[in-house]
């Protein structure tokens, strides 16, 4: 795993969508395969996806040839309803860049057969060749999707409950009313992540240390369902000086000399 740190969320975002943009033409230049692009939502990747509307929309990257999966939906909500992730997807990034509608892939959080659904998600991931590129965030208790404190560590997708602390940390996209929350949620696994080629994790301000901290520092463990990163050969985490300020003082040092050293 690798620690990339930045003075502040705005730089770490550019960083992370440039890194991005540079993936999917490096793959673009060797093969006319399609890049599959995990995605994620949340306050955090919001910066992210303004720099890559910005780097599209400027012709540095074309999104024809990517094909997306996001991470995870809300069982229950209607597509429609602005906190979906649906809505949050197409407002923050599809409408805006040159991705087809047909290469867009969301859990359907109101499907018949949830389980159906998330078998079927697991089949048409494994059939586009999997993940290439998995962008995600992290939890103020360490979860990566919705995999919660306690998820197998070789999870796939599946219904998930969330726990009453997500419901609280995201009631303030529901009037602040943790009733509004759904209960439920379909995700995809920890494994489902962690299979992917390369993962980047965006961990932004200090109500992300603690996670942080447990993800980088602590064991490789379920309680931290983040750290499963650790046993990854590209991982990354890209935080920002607040998200990084529990990081004990040799290892921020050592992560800074390692980016110093490998220029990535
Ligand atoms: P946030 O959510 O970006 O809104 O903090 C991240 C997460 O819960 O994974």
């Amino acid at each position: 795993m690798k620690v990339i740190i930045r003075d502040d969320a705005k730089t770490a975002s550019v960083w992370a969508a440039r890194h991005i943009v540079a993936k999917i033409n490096a793959k673009a230049a060797r093969t006319s395969e399609p890049f599959i692009l995990g995605l994620c939502t949340g306050s955090t990747p919001i910066d992210t996806y303004a720099e890559l509307i910005k780097l599209c929309k400027a012709g540095e990257v074309s999104f024809r040839n990517v094909i997306t999966f996001n991470m995870d939906e809300y069982v229950g909500l209607p597509e429609s309803h602005p906190e979906s992730y649906h809505s949050f997807m197409f407002r923050y990034l599809f409408d805006h860049i040159d991705i087809p509608r047909e290469n867009i892939h969301i859990l359907n959080g109101n499907a018949p057969d949830l389980a159906a659904e998330c078998a079927a998600y697991e089949k048409a991931i494994e059939k586009a060749g999997g993940f290439d590129f998995f962008l995600g965030g992290i939890g103020e208790d360490g979860h990566i999707a919705f995999n919660e404190p306690f998820s197998p560590l070789n999870s796939r997708t599946r219904v998930v409950t969330l726990t009453e602390d997500t419901r609280i940390v995201n009631s303030r996209f529901f009037d602040n009313d943790m009733n509004q929350v759904p209960k439920q949620a379909l995700s995809v696994g920890v494994a489902t992540v962690t299979d992917s080629r390369e993962v980047v994790i965006l961990a932004f301000g200090p109500k992300k240390a603690r996670a942080i901290k447990d993800a980088v520092e602590g064991p490789f463990s379920h309680v931290c369902t983040v750290s499963a990163l650790q046993n990854h050969q590209n991982g990354i985490i890209v935080c920002d000086e607040a998200a990084a300020g529990e990081l004990k003082v040799n290892s921020y040092k050592y992560f800074k000399a390692v980016e110093a050293a490998e220029k990535f």
